[in-house]
């Protein structure tokens, strides 16, 4: 999978990528990422990418010019199935939206700033605009991190443990259980006696109702 993500603040990106899952999943050819720069998209002499909001109000807006520009050339190169913008009022991010966009082969990333982009960017060059949560963070590349990884992370091949993405928590809209590892007692904080019983079936139901346990408790909105 091919991720194009356009930014103001390409730096951010800099070191993001080469820890852990995601250097492994980029040696192994299984997710691909660019970053574009939206300043070396302005025609315009000063490079500024934002301006003033017709109307008069506080903040500064980004251009649309820019944005298509460098969309129009990612385009003419390949399909995107989704272009999407990281926006506080977009569609709250959740795993099976995470699920659907990690098979597609290629996407683009927009990430927003300043008081966001020009209403007609949105309405005419982006197919989707998603928000991490209900508060408002100073530009979209936090967004587009955490979309990246939570994409990258249910590719096949990206996790060793092939099964492991498929535990985590809200795959099946439950809490994933609790886990423990050595020592199975430390200062009398003992591991659940079922989990040392080597029988499969007794400890799968034990996870079930456990998940089931701390769904209801913590999120009763999945249930
Ligand atoms: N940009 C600023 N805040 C955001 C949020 N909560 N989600 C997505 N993009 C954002």
């Amino acid at each position: 999978m091919r991720i194009d993500i356009i930014t103001l603040f390409p730096d951010f990106f800099k070191n993001s990528f080469s820890y852990s899952i995601f250097q492994r999943a980029i040696k192994n050819k299984i997710i691909d990422i660019k970053i574009h720069d939206l300043r070396k998209f302005t025609n315009n002499k000063q490079k500024s990418v934002d301006d003033y909001q017709y109307g008069g109000g506080a903040g500064m807006v980004i251009c649309i010019e820019p944005i298509y520009n460098c969309i129009q050339k990612l385009k003419s190169e390949r399909h995107y199935e989704e272009i999407i913008y990281l926006t506080p009022d977009g569609e709250r991010l959740k795993q099976s939206i995470c699920n659907k966009i990690s098979t597609f082969n290629n996407i683009i990333l927009l990430c927003g700033h300043y008081k966001g982009i020009d209403q007609r960017a949105r309405d005419t060059l982006i197919t989707k605009e998603i928000s991490i949560g209900d508060y408002v963070l100073s530009g979209g590349e936090i967004p587009a991190l955490v979309i990246t990884d939570s994409i990258m992370r249910i590719i096949p091949g990206a996790i060793s443990d092939e099964t492991s993405a498929l535990t985590d928590s809200f795959q099946d809209n439950l809490i994933a259980p609790p886990v423990y590892t050595r020592p199975s007692n430390f200062l009398n904080l003992c591991v659940p006696n079922v989990l040392l019983s080597g029988n499969k079936k007794l400890i799968d139901k034990w996870r079930e109702n456990k998940s089931i346990e701390n769904t209801k408790k913590r999120r009763p909105d999945l249930i």
